[in-house]
């Protein structure tokens, strides 16, 4: 196994000269892809990015196609603020979000996600993130049984999106809004051409049942990423409507038990990294190699985020 301490994760840009990182970004694109690549997630400090419509100057410098929220089947509730900028999150302070990679319990996926401070909190509330890599291999060290089982399986999520959108809860969007439909048989046709079961529930929320998707990924560059949902679904999905133990299975149906899940949640925690935010911060993170989740917080803590195809 390869040493990582020397890696600096995630990589730190600080303004050096121009504060202005809109242009700074495009003007240094392929210096930015590079950290990107070797570190997975970039965080620009100490540039002046004051609100939100300088946040999607700094994307749209940065210049790649946006990934709109209202086309994914994301089941976070979130407010877009502008096009390419929402709010990245609305579950209340106390609910933690755990480590995941973005809508990786969906057949579609962001490449890419910038995250922007627009209100630091007053305590707690850091993004958690983790790589992806360098835990599988860890755990092939260690359990290489359960990642071979991971593997050949693959995954399945299921979730209940209920009928009316439920910001109390971190996965709250309703099912009209996840699937861009307005009734029942328009639903039905969406997730049977995504290949997704279901199952309509009496008070009119949905419970669908993703295909098998893979829970391991090779990159074209090679590298293996535990790339799923598969943390976030176990320790979180603990609100009203979700039993953690029945939000994921292996994708022939059989259950995932604390077996297979309690390596994968002691190694993400002992190699996963805090962003601490302050105001102004942006971070750029690749999406098929590194997790991010959401620690509780105090105080009025406004994270906004946008996607990239
Ligand atoms: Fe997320």
């Amino acid at each position: 196994m390869q040493d990582h301490a020397s890696t600096s994760f995630p990589a730190v840009v600080t303004a050096n000269g121009t504060r202005d990182l809109a242009s700074w970004i495009g003007a240094n694109r392929a210096a930015v892809d590079e950290t990107l690549k070797d570190a997975g997630a970039v965080l620009f400090r100490g540039f002046d990015v004051p609100g939100h419509d300088d946040f999607d100057a700094v994307v749209a410098g940065y210049g790649d196609e946006n990934f709109p929220y209202a086309e994914s089947l994301s089941n976070a509730v979130r407010v877009n603020l502008t096009p390419r900028v929402f709010t990245a999150n609305e579950a209340p302070p106390e609910t933690a979000i755990f480590l995941h990679h973005e809508m990786a319990q969906t057949p579609i996926y962001p490449s890419k996600l910038f995250f922007y401070c627009a209100i630091a909190p007053d305590g707690g509330g850091a993004t958690p993130v983790c790589r992806s890599d360098w835990l599988l291999e860890r755990l092939e060290a260690e359990v290489p049984d359960v990642v071979a089982k991971f593997e050949t399986l693959g995954v399945r999520y299921t979730n209940v999106m209920p009928a009316e959108n439920d910001a109390g809860s971190g996965q709250g969007r309703s099912w009209k809004s996840t699937l861009s439909v307005e009734t029942r048989e328009a639903a039905e046709a969406r997730l049977k051409e995504l290949g997704y079961d279901f199952v309509w529930l009496e008070d009119g929320s949905l419970r669908p049942t993703s295909p098998r998707l893979d829970a391991i990924r090779t990159l074209p560059d090679g590298r293996r990423v535990f790339f799923n949902q598969l943390i976030a679904a176990w320790r979180g999905w603990k609100d009203r409507s979700n039993n953690p133990s029945k939000s994921v299975m292996f994708g022939d149906g059989s259950p995932i038990e604390d077996a297979h899940m309690d390596a994968v949640v002691r190694i993400s925690d002992e190699i996963t990294a805090d962003v601490a935010w302050q105001q102004g911060d942006v971070v750029l993170v690749d999406n098929f190699v590194v997790m991010h989740g959401r620690r509780p917080f105090q105080g009025k803590r406004r994270v906004l985020a946008s996607l990239i195809k």
